[in-house]
Formats: C-alpha cells, sequence, structure tokens
C-alpha cells in the first residue's frame, strides 16, 4: 500500500486479463489517436491485441494501481530486457491524475530495477508531452536524444534515461 499525497490508498498489483478492459479504457482516454493504431480500422481492437500481446510477453511487466474502491486508476507497462528496462507505457484515469498516481507507478519500476539489478531505464517521449517529461525528470531521468519525426505524425521523440547507482541495487 502507499500512500498518497490526498491521503488516500493505493494498491499497485501486476496485471491480469482481468483488467484489460478497465486498462483499455485508461490508454483511449489518454493516448494520441495515431499511438493507438488509428491508422488501422479498428484502434480498440488493436489496442486490446496488443495489451494480450503484451500479457504474453515474458519479458514485459504490467503494473495496475487499484483505488480505495478497488477500481483501476492507471497502469505502467515496461520491458525487463537483460540489465535494462524500457518503460514503453505510462497512463492514469483522466479524473485522477496530479493525485501522485504516476509517480507512484514509475516509483514501482524503479523499485523493480534496484530489486533486478538493473543498470538503466530508458523511455521515449512525445515532445510535446510536458507532464509526462516532467514527471520523468522530478524522478531523475534525463533527457539525452531527440529522434526527429519519430512518431507517426511527424512528432519529435524525446529520449530519457535513468541510470541506476549500482550501490543502490
Ligand atoms: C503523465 C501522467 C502519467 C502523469 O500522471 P499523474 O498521476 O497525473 O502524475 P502525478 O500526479 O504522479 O504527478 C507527478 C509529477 O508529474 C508532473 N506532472 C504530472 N502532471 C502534470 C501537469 N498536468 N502539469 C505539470 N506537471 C505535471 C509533476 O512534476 C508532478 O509532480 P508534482 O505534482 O509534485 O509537481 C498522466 O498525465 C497521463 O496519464 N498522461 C497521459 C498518458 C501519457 O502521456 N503518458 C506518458 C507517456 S507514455
Amino acid at each position: 500500500m502507499l500512500g498518497l499525497v490526498t491521503g488516500d490508498l493505493l494498491t499497485i498489483e501486476p496485471m491480469t486479463e482481468a483488467e484489460i478492459e478497465a486498462t483499455l479504457a485508461i490508454d483511449l482516454a489518454s493516448f494520441h489517436p495515431s499511438d493507438l493504431g488509428a491508422d488501422r480500422d479498428d484502434p480498440r481492437a488493436a489496442r486490446e491485441k496488443s495489451l494480450r500481446e503484451e500479457l504474453a510477453r515474458s519479458w514485459a511487466r504490467i503494473r495496475i494501481a487499484r483505488g480505495p474502491a478497488g477500481d483501476v486508476l492507471g497502469y505502467i507497462l515496461f520491458w525487463h530486457v537483460a540489465d535494462e528496462l524500457h518503460l514503453l507505457n505510462v497512463a492514469v484515469a483522466p479524473a485522477a491524475r496530479r493525485r501522485g498516481i504516476g509517480r507512484a507507478l514509475v516509483d514501482e519500476l524503479l523499485v523493480y530495477a534496484r530489486t533486478h539489478a538493473a543498470v538503466k531505464v530508458l523511455l521515449e517521449v512525445r515532445a510535446s508531452n510536458a507532464d509526462a517529461i516532467r514527471l520523468y525528470e522530478r524522478l531523475g531521468f534525463t533527457q539525452f536524444n531527440v529522434r526527429k519525426a519519430y512518431y507517426s505524425d511527424g512528432e519529435d521523440g524525446v529520449e530519457m534515461m535513468l541510470e541506476l547507482d549500482a550501490a543502490q541495487t
């Protein structure tokens, strides 16, 4: 259990098939249409398929955050590849933002990183996503590269990294 800034209680746990619908709803409310497979006929179905693929990947980790009433308020998806973690998605339901849930989810990844002796965490974020960039920077990530026109709509991708101090693992 984690104490939120509001004093609410949050639990963070591995995602299962039972949370696909709730996670999908957060995805659809949170991500840019082109990141949800809008180029395909049915972005919702495309996103559901990709979530199910992530659940089946042995190197993917998905954690959900539940509020005090048991509802899913956010999730984080990352890959554990060798001694690196790749943060692919973190999203919080719009009505639950700015209450520390995003930070708690990334903190959970950092605990995972330290307990699994990962040496760095990498991620890519849209250059316009100031909220996410600020969240990552507050947790110690730094920007190290900009990939021009990385996203399908032409937006640049900012690459960020957090190197973990071996002494803390
Ligand atoms: C990015 C996101 C996950 C943050 O979740 P959140 O629960 O609102 O974040 P938190 O309440 O934990 O905030 C943590 C820090 O992030 C930064 N932050 C988050 N939202 C912010 C906003 N609207 N404006 C400015 N800073 C913001 C702040 O530094 C904040 O710390 P502070 O409140 O002490 O200043 C959420 O805005 C979201 O789901 N966005 C859509 C999906 C997305 O873009 N994900 C990231 C790319 S994968």
